[in-house]
């Protein structure tokens, strides 16, 4: 395995502002074990980009997910993950399954997560006010994971692609 600190079978939640490399980061895994709300848009609505979509992506996603830790399978969550009831929704439905949970912080510089919003196409494009608040989102999940239920946090710096490895959040 590629991640020796990592359970076998776990659900991975991956949190990040949009730029922050959570996709990047994602692709590490075997593509069957990640579910990508971006991805799960354009399956439903042919634009991955379509904000309309959410709510039915994430419908969809929950449930594949579900079937998936029914299975005892291993699988990565690739959203932005910073909303609080989200992630909770998500840990309890691993509980349920006797999954562990491990959040994975994709701790890049609002900087760079702003620049790598250049050059992309217009739909997929997020505007620098919603990053900034995204960011500051995610440096604010950091407190209350461990209370929201997660067994173990790591993170990575997002800086480049040559530096995936996670590192134990110590509290
Ligand atoms: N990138 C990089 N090095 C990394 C991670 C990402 O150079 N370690 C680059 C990717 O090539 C991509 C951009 O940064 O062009 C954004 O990466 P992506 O994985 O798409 O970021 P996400 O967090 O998935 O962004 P979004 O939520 O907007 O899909």
């Amino acid at each position: 395995p590629q991640y020796p600190e990592l359970p076998d079978n776990a659900l991975i939640v991956l949190i990040g502002a949009s730029g922050a490399g959570k996709t990047t980061l994602a692709s590490t895994w075997p593509a069957s074990q990640v579910l990508s709300l971006d991805g799960l848009r354009g399956v439903i609505s042919d634009d991955p980009g379509c904000q309309d979509a959410t709510g039915d992506a994430a419908d969809v996603l929950k449930l594949i997910l579900e079937r998936r830790m029914a299975r005892k399978l291993n699988t990565v969550i690739d959203a932005t993950n910073l909303e609080q009831p989200v992630r909770v929704d998500l840990v309890m439905a691993a509980k349920r399954h006797g999954m562990p949970t491990i959040a994975v912080i994709v701790a890049t510089p609002l900087s760079l997560c702003i620049a790598r919003q250049d050059g992309r196409p217009d739909n997929r494009r997020v505007p620098e006010d919603t990053v900034r608040t995204q960011h500051k989102a995610m440096v604010h999940s950091v407190q209350s994971l461990r209370a929201e239920g997660f067994n173990e946090t790591f993170f990575v710096g997002g800086l480049n692609r040559l530096e995936p490895y996670l590192r134990r959040l110590s509290e």
